[in-house]
């Protein structure tokens, strides 16, 4: 038997401009998913959230791994499918690791997140990479794939960040069909995305200074000005709207959509632990769900 985990993430910043090459950031969440495999004569997942597109991509990973044997691959997660915190890159970086924990095989982070990849790429069409990267890699950091090659730089958290993810649990479409309408709103105005593109560049690289000098204030300002272009790009919806003007109202330093948007989820980043907790009760009270966390 092996065993292997993976963890939640959470992108601070740059969803779906990453896929067009522009750099994110993100940060791992103390939120986990684990994998055991068995082996066995056919290939069976025992799992409370499994649909036939998982095989599939389990099948991808097997296959780059140059692996024949099938198993029963046990699965329990943390992590809600759906949403934005990268449930799918979770599982398959969790089943990447016991596979080769299960043929004693030494694979650096790297090699993990490649393999990883293979099983994103059968789920969402074009990802960026920035999923499976965040869920292989732990803690805080800067991402950005251009022309299929990734260059991946750790942050150092010069403040603890309270986050607060809260979830609509009413995502609409898959993130393929998520990216690929976004795809098409750019085809129509590419001159604007163009603007939208140069103004997120500067966000980041604000964004960059503001996390590694600890300074949230300007962090949140900055995630505001994010969440309104990734408006401008038609990714947020009624609901994540709701969540983050009642997190800003709620006194958060800032608050945007992350992941693929679309009624998926929004983070916030609250002012302190008491603050973090209020805000995600107020949108418990709202019907929706809410978790914690603290990234340092
Ligand atoms: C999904 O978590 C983030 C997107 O930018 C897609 C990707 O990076 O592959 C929307």
């Amino acid at each position: 038997m092996g065993k292997g985990s993976g963890y939640a993430k959470v992108i601070l910043f740059g969803e779906h401009f990453v896929v067009y090459g522009l750099p994110a950031i993100g940060v791992a969440l103390a939120k986990k998913t684990d994998v055991e495999v068995s082996k066995s004569q056919h290939m069976r997942v025992e799992s409370s959230h499994a649909d036939a597109s998982l095989l599939n991509g389990l099948e991808a990973i097997k296959n780059a791994m140059g692996i024949k044997d099938s198993f029963v691959v046990k699965i329990k997660s943390e992590i809600p499918l759906g949403s934005g915190l990268g449930s799918s890159a979770a599982v398959s970086v969790a089943y990447v690791r016991a596979l080769a924990d299960e043929y004693g095989l030494q694979l650096t982070g790297e090699q993990i997140s490649a393999y990883a990849y293979e099983a994103e790429k059968v789920y969402h069409g074009t990802p960026s990479g920035i999923d499976n990267t965040l869920a292989s890699s732990g803690g805080a950091i800067f991402y950005q794939n251009t022309d299929g090659k990734s260059a991946v730089k750790p942050l150092n958290v010069g403040k603890p960040l309270n986050i607060v993810i809260g979830n609509t649990g009413k995502k609409q479409g898959s993130t393929a069909e998520i990216i690929a309408a976004v795809r098409g709103r750019r085809e129509k105005n590419p001159g604007i995305y163009e603007d939208l593109f140069n103004a997120e560049r500067k966000v980041i690289d604000g964004a960059v200074k503001a996390i590694e000098h600890g300074d949230p204030a300007a962090l949140g300002e900055l995630m505001n000005i994010n969440h309104g272009l990734l408006s401008a790009m038609g990714v947020s919806t009624k609901e994540n709207g709701d969540i983050i003007y009642a997190a800003r109202v709620f006194g958060a330093y800032g608050a945007k959509i992350t992941g693929a948007g679309m009624g998926g989820s929004c983070v916030i980043l609250a002012k302190n632990e008491k603050n973090a907790e209020d805000i995600a009760n107020e949108i418990r009270k709202m019907g929706y769900l809410a978790i914690t966390s603290v990234v340092q």
